[in-house]
């Protein structure tokens, strides 16, 4: 199978360097020069002068679109029309009214959802699944980066280019796997702030949804985090059940499970490690082209990231409602 890569920046290098067996990366572009002979050299594709070179390569079946968020719809939608399969990084669009705009035909549509293939997230929907006797009551998420010199001057600090700040940037993720567990959730309420970066979009935003059992699911999305961080926590009757890290810079991606007693007191302790390279990009991958040869529906997909779109756009709001007009983040097409 023949896929073209449209955006060859670091998540870009990212998806290349995990094709599955039976798929060849035949075209790629990017306007940066150096970017594309880098992906040229690990994966011997050829590199087009523009996208539509890229969309016109004899054979091509899918593309991975992995460029900055407002080029996004524009480049899916112009790669269903020659019907081709995309992959397209999330968050998939600047906002929900964007993403709307698309018409994603018979195409598959897989969102880089990648955090849903780490291992850590497979045990704990297994786990989830496997005691229905058992049901969620809460689930509390903490996803933050560190900080690099010069964040608040790149394009996802950029409200025209990225969308919105970090409630889209990093939010998206762990309302996508909340969603998961939750899918009838709604937003309560959100607090979006600018605390520490010089830009006009947030940098830090908190949110509380939940669902109509009351299952509740709150979470702290931070670029101010100073050394990077995630944990994702899934509190049920009878159980704890805490991931953290990612893998890299995230940390060891580790599954605590913590199982009470009939007689309470301390719980029974289980740890599960998943070491070793960080495989949620080849699984992800993997799973499109799945999808793409029909032989399952793609696993995180366009009607999802319209869902965390969705959430993301009710959460400025409700957090602009609260806060008032003055000096809250922007996110884009706002008045
Ligand atoms: N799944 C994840 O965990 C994850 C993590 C980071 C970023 N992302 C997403 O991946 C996408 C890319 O982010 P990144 O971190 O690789 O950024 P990046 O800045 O490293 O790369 C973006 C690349 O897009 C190129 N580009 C800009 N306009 C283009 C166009 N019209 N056509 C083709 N290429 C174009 C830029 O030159 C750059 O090389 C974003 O949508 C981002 O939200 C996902």
């Amino acid at each position: 199978m023949k896929w073209g890569l449209i955006g060859c920046g670091v998540i870009g290098e990212r998806r290349a360097a995990a094709l599955p067996e039976g798929v060849k990366l035949v075209s790629c572009y990017d306007p940066v020069a150096a970017r594309t002979e880098k992906i040229s050299q690990l994966t011997e594709a050829q590199i087009a002068k523009n996208e539509d070179e890229v969309f016109k390569t004899e054979g091509l079946t899918a593309v991975v679109i992995a460029a900055i968020n407002s080029s996004l719809v524009g480049l899916i939608q112009k790669a269903v029309d020659r019907g081709l399969h995309v992959l397209v990084e999330k968050p998939a669009a600047r906002s929900h009214s964007e993403l709307s705009t698309l018409n994603p035909k018979k195409s598959v549509i897989k969102v880089g959802f990648n955090h849903r293939f780490h291992p850590a997230f497979y045990d704990l929907v297994n786990e989830i699944k496997n005691n229905p006797d058992d049901p969620i009551m809460f689930i509390r998420a903490q996803y933050g980066n560190g900080a690099r010199v010069g964040f608040d001057r790149e394009w996802r600090s950029n409200v025209e280019i990225a969308g919105g700040g970090e409630l889209l940037d990093q939010g998206v993720h762990v309302l996508d796997l909340a969603s998961v567990l939750l899918p009838d959730m709604k937003v309560i309420t959100g607090y979006c702030k600018t605390h520490y970066w010089d830009m006009k979009v947030d940098d830090n935003s908190w949110a509380i949804l939940a669902d109509k059992s009351g299952a509740t699911f709150t979470f702290h999305v931070s670029s101010s985090e100073w050394k990077n961080e995630f944990r994702f926590e899934v509190y049920t009757r009878k159980r704890k059940y805490q991931w953290l890290g990612l893998g890299r810079s995230y940390g060891p991606e580790k599954l605590h499970i913590y199982k009470m007693k009939p007689e309470m007191g301390p719980p029974d302790y289980e740890e599960r490690s998943y070491p070793g390279d960080d495989l949620s990009w080849k699984n992800e991958n993997t799973q499109f082209q799945q999808a793409v040869l029909g032989k399952a529906p793609p696993y995180g997909g366009f009607q999802d990231a319209l869902k965390c779109l969705g959430f993301v756009e009710d959460i400025y709001e409700k957090s602009k409602a609260l806060q008032g007009n003055t000096n809250h983040p922007l996110w884009w097409r706002q008045p």
